[in-house]
């Protein structure tokens, strides 16, 4: 993989770009009109479920990276309140909004305030050489949800396609889908200058690849029903057809950056292990008996 060079200033541009082009999706626009609602639920309700909550609880990281990284750029900021927020906000919408068209109850996201966790790190993150680590995390985190973002928004785009629901297609996933990118690319972006430039000795590279092995987690994930409901994410939508290939494309910005690749590793094994672990608990978890029963019928 070739490592383009990036500096502050093109970073800065890709943002204030992403903003001009990529306005909120306009809700009005969104047309719910279903052929089939049925079967699209029995096929899509357990990815929506998940999708609709944790794009809807950008509220909350909003808050969170603001305790996280008290010492944030000016660029950082205006990506995540100006620009990343609202635009997952509105996605969030778009897919409780299609949820209830198709009879699902309403998102449930966790808005409870930041969690003592992100406190604890917040307070650690005033020392600058511990911030740094914590804004390499917050790259590679942001990396690999919107990489896994990109592939189930084009698996439930193809799968609705091939159901003929050109409506919901084109007017929720596909306006959805468009944004994704963007976001990946200014948090790979911003992971290749931070370590490019030389900002991280030896030692704050180390600790990060600690942490990240240690703490790597699903996001919006945290609870076993939660990451069992990420299981149905991938199972649903094909992805645990190819898991492999498919985490080492999620996390290519880590293993590239972290040095998973100078030992031979195509994939770390902590990334690899947590997708698993979530596709077998979908895999053994009742509702998927209760969606294979739906399909049959
Ligand atoms: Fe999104
Ligand atoms: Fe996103």
């Amino acid at each position: 993989m070739t490592t383009p060079t990036v500096d502050p200033t093109r970073i800065r541009a890709h943002v204030e770009r992403l903003g001009a082009l990529h306005p909120p999706v306009d809700l009005a626009a969104a047309d719910y009109t279903l052929r089939d609602a049925r079967a699209v639920r029995a096929r899509f309700a357990g990815p929506l479920e998940y999708m609709a909550r944790v794009e809807m609880e950008v509220e909350r990281n909003v808050l969170e990276l603001a305790v996280l990284l008290p010492g944030v750029s000016e660029t950082d900021r205006l990506f995540y309140a100006d620009v990343w927020g609202p635009q997952e906000e509105h996605h969030g919408v778009l897919l409780d909004t299609l949820g209830q068209h198709l009879g699902m109850a309403p998102a449930e996201p966790d808005l409870d305030g930041v969690p003592p966790r992100i406190r604890v790190l917040g307070a650690l993150a005033h020392i600058p050489a511990v911030h740094e680590v914590i804004r390499l995390l917050y790259y590679l985190t942001g990396a690999a949800t919107e990489r896994s973002a990109m592939l189930a928004y084009q698996a439930m785009s193809d799968g609705l396609a091939a159901m003929g629901e050109d409506a919901v297609k084109t007017t929720v996933v596909d306006a959805i889908k468009v944004q994704e990118p963007g976001h990946f690319a200014f948090y790979r972006m911003s992971a290749l200058e931070l370590v490019q430039s030389g900002a991280l000795a030896p030692w704050q590279l180390h600790l990060a690849r600690l942490l990240r092995s240690k703490t790597f987690g699903l996001v919006g994930a945290k609870t076993r029903a939660q990451r069992t409901q990420f299981g149905s994410v991938l199972v649903e939508l094909g992805i645990d057809q190819e898991l492999e290939r498919n985490v080492r494309d999620i996390v290519r910005v880590e293993t590239q950056l972290l040095g998973a690749a100078d030992q031979g590793l195509a994939v770390p094994g902590y990334a690899l292990a947590a997708f698993r672990d979530a596709a077998a608990l979908y895999r053994e978890s009742a509702v998927a008996g209760v969606g294979r029963e739906l399909v049959a019928a």
